[in-house]
């Protein structure tokens, strides 16, 4: 199931990545050019040239406009055709002909990202997400992505947010199959669901022990923010220990996502040295769930289709599933329920 929600921004990729010459990009299965116009502001095209649909990204920027290297038409930073070389008036051309623009996506540069707003004929209801605490002074952020995933981001965000898959696919790393009862507060409005772990003596794991010695209490957060952002968030009983991973899950097609992960916290440890701890034990786990992921894709598409069935202890994936319908609903201007939710339960992790 697609289900993607158009009218919501995605990043494309990083700031660093976009250098003044173009670049092509897929997200939502929309093809984009990207390049940097005046003022290195960046630039989203659709990715294909409306004389004879050549992709623009194989093209060229000059004079901050990019020239399609089929013909030479020439569009300027919001698609408007500028040049058709050997057509005289092309201006007035262009101003009565849309059909001769490239059709121009809106984009903002934030946070060390550049992110488009998938939908186009529609000015952004929104702004892009905003990564809590990066700008906080004691607070130290890394930024970190992986080659794509051939899984469906929703199943990815699950895979991201469920604790009882970890004593499993993360034996010894996160979790060990000690467990112990916690109590598990769901919460949901319109834009995100959140599941709250009260009271997990010690989380066993490795990462832990290592990124959070001596903490006794833990409260471990999960949440889905639309339109598909999965964020962990640890507090422990020592104040200074603080953790926030949010990845963001951009759709490329059905079946294949990049996520780009910004981990921000306070440990009590220098950021050189919580980087140094954290980045290999994230990337053997990011290793871990990739396969997983990718055997489930395969099944389910050996299969035909997802057919799975869930209890209570699948918290998050059916909120997921509900917010996504919510927001397809009220991009189609249908009438939406209520979509608050609260509920205690008590589970073993
Ligand atoms: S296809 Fe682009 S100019 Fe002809
Ligand atoms: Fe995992």
């Amino acid at each position: 199931m697609k289900n993607y929600i158009y009218s919501d921004w995605y990043i494309v990729c990083t700031s660093r990545e976009l250098k003044h010459q173009p670049i092509a990009r897929t997200i939502l299965e929309i093809p984009l050019v990207l390049f940097r116009g005046s003022n290195r502001k960046p630039i989203a095209l659709l990715d294909k040239c409306p004389h004879r649909n050549v992709p623009l990204s194989q093209g060229w920027v000059r004079d901050n406009q990019i020239i399609c290297r089929y013909h030479g038409w020439k569009f300027d930073t919001d698609g408007t055709c500028q040049e058709i070389p050997g057509l005289c008036n092309v201006r007035n051309n262009s101003k009565n002909n849309h059909k001769l623009n490239a059709i121009s996506y809106p984009v903002i540069e934030q946070d060390n990202f550049i992110w488009v707003y998938c939908q186009v004929n529609e000015e952004p209801k929104t702004q892009p997400f905003k990564f809590p605490l990066i700008k906080q002074c004691n607070f130290s952020t890394f930024y970190w992505q992986t080659k794509e995933i051939k899984a469906a981001f929703v199943n990815i965000a699950e895979n991201f947010l469920d604790a009882t898959h970890t004593h499993f696919v993360h034996a010894g790393l996160i979790r060990n199959q000690n467990r112990k009862n916690v109590n598990v507060q769901i919460t949901r409005n319109a834009k995100m669901v959140e599941a709250i772990y009260l009271g997990e003596q010690n989380i066993s794991g490795l990462i832990y022990q290592l990124l959070a010695p001596g903490c006794q209490e833990i409260v471990s957060i999960g949440r889905f923010i639309l339109p598909s952002i999965a964020q962990l968030e640890y507090r422990t009983n020592k104040e200074e220990y603080k953790l926030f991973i949010s990845l963001f899950l951009t759709p490329i097609s059905e079946n294949l996502t990049k996520f780009y992960a910004v981990v921000t916290f306070r440990w009590g440890l220098p950021k050189w040295l919580g980087k140094l701890i954290a980045v290999p034990l994230f990337y053997i786990g990011v290793q871990q769930d990739k396969k997983i992921l990718e055997l489930q894709a395969r099944n389910i598409k050996k299969f035909g289709e997802e057919d799975f069935a869930s209890t209570e202890i699948d918290l998050i994936k059916p909120h997921i599933s509900y917010l996504q319908k919510m927001s397809l609903c009220d991009a189609n201007n249908l009438i939406i329920k209520d979509v608050i939710f609260k509920k205690n339960l008590i589970i073993k992790i």
